[in-house]
């Protein structure tokens, strides 16, 4: 079992949502996974864990929430080199272009994708529930 975290910014509630999910399914098979919003910890802190599974909506045109999210990962991304990483987030009107560009950074700092990454329009959907947990089993195990 790997050591991980769960790390999530959310405004409305959204990508908290699906972070509660991926948590179920991560403590399925990793008792000691732990959940943060993103400002309860530092990318320092966060690079203490073997995975990370981060999540985050699409917010100002197609990029991560630029206020938090986006300077913790900028700090973390130095540091993801050999991680497993798996990443999920809601969005609203766009077509996923933000986390293709997020999976590009965490591949580009030679970190492993450990699973398809899960996106959800809005609220997460039952369907997008099951790959939420499904994502945290995979990467969590
Ligand atoms: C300031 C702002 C910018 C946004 N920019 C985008 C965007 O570029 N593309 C998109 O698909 N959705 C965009 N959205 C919609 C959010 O991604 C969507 O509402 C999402 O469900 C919010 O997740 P949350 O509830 O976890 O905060 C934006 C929302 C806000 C408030």
């Amino acid at each position: 079992m790997s050591k991980t975290a769960i790390i999530y910014w959310s405004g409305t509630g959204n990508t908290e949502a699906m972070a509660s999910a991926v948590l179920d399914g991560a403590k399925e098979v990793n008792s000691e996974t732990q959940l943060f919003n993103v400002s309860e910890i530092t990318a320092d802190e966060a690079a203490k864990y073997d995975t990370l599974i981060l999540g985050c909506p699409a917010m100002g045109a197609e990029v991560l929430e630029e206020g938090e999210f986006e300077p913790f990962f900028t700090e973390l991304e130095t540091q993801l080199a050999g991680k497993n990483v798996a990443l999920f987030g809601s969005y609203g009107w766009g077509d996923g272009e933000w986390m293709r560009n997020w999976e590009e950074r965490v591949t580009g700092a030679n970190a492993k994708l450990v699973c398809d990454s899960v996106i959800a329009n809005d609220a997460p959907d039952d369907e997008a529930i099951v790959n939420c947990n499904n994502l945290g089993k995979t990467a969590a195990a």
